[in-house]
């Protein structure tokens, strides 16, 4: 990675005719992704509205990048604001990212999830229903949507069976943009992504970044399951690439109304990622199995085959090479 606040591998750094001027409207753009996706669309030119309710972050990838972007605190659950962003901004792509999104605390706090995963996403489809300017509207969906499954991985007809709070919540919200795109053809498409990873994500109780905040302090990193736990792990620029790739060719490939997903398709357990990264920070694995997971799915990997059929999309990124760069970027930063 080229600079402290990270380069992208270089997605960005160039302005791109379709997206230059482009209005784009991002939900959660103070959060992982949406600082990674909003920064690579004012570098391409694009004029970024942003929404999220919570404040500017320190030490974001958006650090130095917020004076380009129009940003509004708000919360997606307020239809009234929702609706008067639409009619003042009038966005011609939107990518709605906002939500509850760590597992935990959706079941700690499952109304308050549902209000934000599900509400908020019908917000955003109801006021784009009459907005004859809107392209694409691109939304985050999950892996999780899906819930647990014999046969993996999981391809875009796997039926969505999520069963707890979070799993749920995406899988509902997956569901209503069916419907919006079924019933009033609004252009939108849902993305279906596995544990994303890298630079600036503050979310330590997510594991790559309080397993590589342990491993720096050389502490021990409690795993909540049995560690034998499978899951499917993709750097943060292959995702924004993606989301990119399936905006841009909603309406030329007329891809509105479906799901992709994307992942690098090697699932990875617990035990074995936790290791992988006290190697990469050179310190001893030191771990302490607490088996304590509940309501959650053991095992998960995504098939991406769609996505590189009709996106032509790839990841660049495999996990060693990505875990470096997210270890390089901790280290600086904490
Ligand atoms: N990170 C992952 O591994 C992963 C995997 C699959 C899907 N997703 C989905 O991708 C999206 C982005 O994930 P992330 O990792 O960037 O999450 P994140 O928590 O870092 O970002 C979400 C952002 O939404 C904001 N937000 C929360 N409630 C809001 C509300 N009511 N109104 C406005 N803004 C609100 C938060 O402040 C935060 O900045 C989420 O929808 C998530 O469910 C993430």
């Amino acid at each position: 990675m080229g600079s402290r606040k990270g380069s992208l591998g270089g997605l960005a750094e160039m302005k791109d005719s379709y997206w230059s001027d482009k209005r784009v409207f991002v939900t959660g753009y103070e959060g992982f992704l949406g600082s990674w996706l909003t920064k690579v669309l004012i570098e391409k030119g694009a004029r970024v509205i942003g929404l999220d309710n919570a404040r500017q972050r320190p030490l974001s990838i958006l650090e130095g990048w917020r004076r380009k972007i129009k940003g509004i605190k708000g919360s997606v659950v307020s239809y009234r604001l929702i609706n008067r962003i639409f009619e003042k901004y009038r966005p011609e792509i939107v990518f709605h990212l906002a939500a509850q999104s760590i597992v935990g605390l959706a079941k700690r706090y499952p109304l308050k999830a549902l209000r934000v995963n599900v509400l908020g996403t019908a917000n955003l489809l109801e006021a784009a229903r009459n907005m004859d300017c809107l392209e694409a509207m691109v939304v985050a969906s999950s892996d999780k949507a899906y819930g647990s499954h014999r046969r993996l991985p999981y391809r875009e007809t796997t039926p969505l069976k999520g069963e707890y709070p979070y799993d749920v919540s995406k899988a509902s919200a997956d569901l209503i943009c069916r419907a919006y795109f079924k019933t009033f053809k609004v252009p939108v498409g849902v993305t279906r992504c596995g544990n994303i990873y890298g630079p600036g994500d503050f979310h330590f109780s997510r594991i790559v970044p309080d397993a590589i905040r342990k491993a720096l302090a050389n502490e021990v990193f409690l795993i909540r399951s049995d560690g034998r736990f499978t899951r499917d792990y993709v750097f943060v620029s292959d995702i924004v690439s993606g989301y990119l790739l399936l905006a841009r060719l909603m309406k030329k490939k007329h891809l509105a109304g479906g799901a992709f997903n994307f992942s690098n398709g090697k699932p990875v357990s617990v035990l074995t990622l936790v290791k992988k990264i006290y190697r990469l920070c050179q310190q001893e694995p030191k771990y302490k199995i607490l088996n304590q997971a509940k309501s959650e799915i053991r095992h998960q990997y995504l098939e991406a085959a769609k996505a590189r059929r009709i996106l032509s999309w790839r990841p660049e990124y495999g996990l060693t090479r990505g875990l470096k760069e997210t270890i390089a970027w901790y280290r600086i930063h904490f």
